[in-house]
């Protein structure tokens, strides 16, 4: 299909319809995940290079007159900007947006969580890979845990929902912890979602050996019983969703090594430096920066939206055990 004469400006090449767009509104982070820091060489960027947020709401409205429909905020961590209430309040007043929500680490979530929700973001996920306090130290780098099940605990006394949780699935690690992790969606209304191990950047700490695949990782869940499948809705992302008979919540699973979920991938992505990225694996990045930065048009900038539509690719081409596709590591481009 040629996008210059397609009549919706937000079908790309392999007719997807484009109506997401993940915003990493800063590099910083206050954890250092082992799966999502580089081993060596952790280049931050400088606060001058960083959009400001004026900048990244005018690519946001330049994205809904392209038909982008939901936005999510991440970082790094997002709730580490400063001002970032006020930013959230801002986006949520985006006319054609349908769904504003966050990914956070969920460390500053405790004292945020109820202007967040007040400033009109009601979705959230947190990530939380173990429920051990040593354990989550080991795996972050800092001795946190409290603090975000404490923040856990508000967002869903605020009222936030649904509250999806992040596991990043990782062999010796926390795979002992599967089915404990996953029994938060029996009582509470957690939507768990087990996300597989993903090595992004060139000097990422993955190995093929500590990758588990989502069949894997279901088969580790039967001690708790049958998970029952739940259809796809409209404005669903990438996770395959079950349910445990009469649970409050739902089990995810986020399989982007073993069954690519590519071909209904409706999504972009924003870089804290100004990049919007067609695909997470692919670093053939459109620079939006220096033409903000050079007082471009709103039309140009609905321009450079359709060229990073017309780059996404059919699929990544990111395997087992060699899963090294692209330089960027993830906490620069934004999980
Ligand atoms: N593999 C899989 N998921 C990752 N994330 C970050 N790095 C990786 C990785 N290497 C996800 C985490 C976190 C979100 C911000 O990005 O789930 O919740
Ligand atoms: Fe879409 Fe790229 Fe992700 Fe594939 S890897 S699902 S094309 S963003």
């Amino acid at each position: 299909m040629n996008i210059g004469t397609s009549l919706a400006p937000n079908i790309d090449h392999y007719n997807r319809r484009i109506s997401y767009l993940r915003v990493s509104v800063t590099d910083r982070c206050n954890l250092r995940c082992i799966y999502c820091l580089p081993v060596k060489d952790l280049r931050l960027l400088d606060h001058a290079e960083i959009l400001s947020y004026e900048e990244i709401l005018e690519v946001v409205i330049a994205g809904t007159e392209c038909g982008i429909r939901k936005v999510r905020l991440t970082g790094g961590e997002p709730l580490a900007r400063r001002n970032f209430v006020q930013f959230v309040a801002s986006v949520c007043r985006i006319p054609k947006l349908e769904d504003v929500s966050i990914t956070t680490n969920g460390v500053l979530l405790k004292e945020r969580a109820k202007e967040i929700f007040d400033a009109g973001v009601h979705r959230i996920n947190i990530s939380l890979d173990t429920l051990h306090r040593l354990k989550y130290a080991k795996i972050t780098g800092y001795n946190c845990f409290d603090e975000v099940w404490e923040g856990l605990k508000e967002a869903e006394a605020v009222g936030f929902s649904p509250i999806k949780i992040n596991v990043v699935a990782i062999r010796g690690l926390n795979d002992d912890e599967f089915p404990r992790l996953a029994e938060l969606s029996v009582k509470k209304p957690y939507h768990v979602r087990f996300i597989e191990y993903m090595s992004i950047g060139h000097d990422s700490q993955w190995k093929p050996e500590k990758y588990i695949s989502s069949d894997e990782i279901k088969s580790k869940l039967k001690c708790i019983g049958p998970l029952h499948r739940i259809p796809r809705a409209t404005h669903d992302g990438p996770a395959e969703r079950y349910r445990f008979e009469s649970a409050r919540g739902e089990i995810g699973f986020i399989s982007v090594l073993s069954h690519r979920f590519c071909p209904t991938c409706n999504r972009l992505r924003l870089t804290a430096d100004g990049k919007l990225r067609p695909c997470l694996f692919a670093d053939n990045e459109v620079d939006v920066k220096t033409p903000i930065r050079n007082r471009c048009t709103r039309q140009d900038l609905k321009e450079l939206f359709r060229k990073t539509i017309a780059k996404k690719p059919r699929q990544h081409h990111t395997k087992i055990p060699d899963s090294r596709d692209c330089l960027r590591p993830m906490y620069a481009i934004g999980g």
